[in-house]
């Protein structure tokens, strides 16, 4: 990792908070990209902000870059700040992902902020894979300019649900509806990964616009993360496991709604696609409250 000096403070002082409706209990160790993560992808373009408070992740034309968690987790919650590229980003992936692997049996939680234009909005898709089998995207605009400040990315992972948030607001609940016959992340447990690289081909207006080189590198930031964990094996659990509690097993009222907000800047969701889908996954009828 390269070490960055002055700009570090500045980065991580621009940290917003805004008024969270999840709020889940958290490890009380001060964040530490050094400690708890590797570089897995080009070294030269990993930057450690502010003695491992933050992190900044390059695309350039020399290489993509990534990290990956040193541990692995089964059920918890994760959240991190995170700021994206400013300016023109078309073309690029910004990814925040929680894998068991990266085989072609893995299992994932995705996100996947696919750049647009200097002036154009951003898109957040979300996804997952069990087993290596995904097509399971919802893509949401969000209500802010994502490169302007640090937001929260979260997700809160029990045997009952998923719930992926931003700044506390659901943005999507994906069900363990295995009593139906769909698969549920239950067995294996994930790392923790950030990268940014090339999409070109279809990440912005379905691959008509491409990454403009003239405008590398392109700078994504990554700032504080809290998680509340087990990692694998006796004793890994960071603490009791809260998550399992009935108030995390669905969504309240209040939270209901914050997730219908957050469905007024959906822009795709599979369950809807019938041109993909022409017989609806049998999981839809129950993930879209
Ligand atoms: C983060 O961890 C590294 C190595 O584990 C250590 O050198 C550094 O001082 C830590 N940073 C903070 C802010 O404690
Ligand atoms: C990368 O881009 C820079 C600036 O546009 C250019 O000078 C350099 O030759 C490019 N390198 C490669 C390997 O394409
Ligand atoms: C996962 O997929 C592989 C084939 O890719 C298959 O052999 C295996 O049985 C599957 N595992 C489960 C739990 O379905
Ligand atoms: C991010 O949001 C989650 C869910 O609302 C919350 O539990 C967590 O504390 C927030 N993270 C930080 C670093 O504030
Ligand atoms: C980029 O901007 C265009 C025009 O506003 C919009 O249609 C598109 O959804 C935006 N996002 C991406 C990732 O293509």
């Amino acid at each position: 990792m390269v070490a960055m000096g002055g700009h570090a403070l500045a980065v991580i002082t621009v940290a917003m908070a805004a008024a969270a409706i999840l709020s889940f209990p958290h490890a009380t160790a001060a964040p530490n990209y050094t400690r708890d993560f590797d570089v897995t992808w080009g070294s030269d373009n990993v930057a450690i902000l502010s003695n491992g408070r933050g992190l900044r992740i390059r695309l350039d034309n020399f290489t993509a870059a990534g990290i990956a968690s040193k541990n692995y987790y089964l059920f918890g919650s994760f959240s991190m700040y995170m700021k994206l590229i400013r300016g023109d980003s078309a073309g690029t992936v910004t990814a925040y992902y929680f894998a068991s692997s990266d085989g072609d049996d893995r299992d994932e939680i995705d996100f996947e902020f696919l750049g647009n234009l200097t002036g154009e909005p951003y898109i957040l898709q979300t996804n997952m894979y069990w087993n290596g089998t995904g097509g399971r995207e919802q893509r949401n605009y969000l209500w802010f300019d994502p490169t302007k400040a640090y937001h929260n990315y979260s997700v809160l992972w029990n045997p009952q649900q998923i719930i992926i948030a931003v700044d506390g607001v659901p943005i999507r609940i994906v069900k363990n509806n295995e009593d139906i016959g769909v698969p549920y992340l239950l067995r294996r447990p994930m790392k923790i990964y950030a990268s940014i690289w090339d999409g070109s081909i279809w990440a912005t207006r379905g691959g008509a616009i491409k990454i403009n080189w003239g405008k590398s590198p392109f700078d994504a930031y990554l700032a504080k993360y809290n998680y509340d964990v087990c990692g694998i094996g006796k004793n890994s659990c960071v603490r009791k496991k809260w998550w399992n509690q009935p108030q995390f097993q669905t969504l309240d009222a209040n939270e209901q709604s914050q997730l219908q907000f957050a469905n007024t800047y959906k822009v795709y969701d599979y369950c809807e696609d019938r041109q993909r889908y022409p017989v609806m996954p049998i999981e839809c009828t129950r993930n879209n409250l």
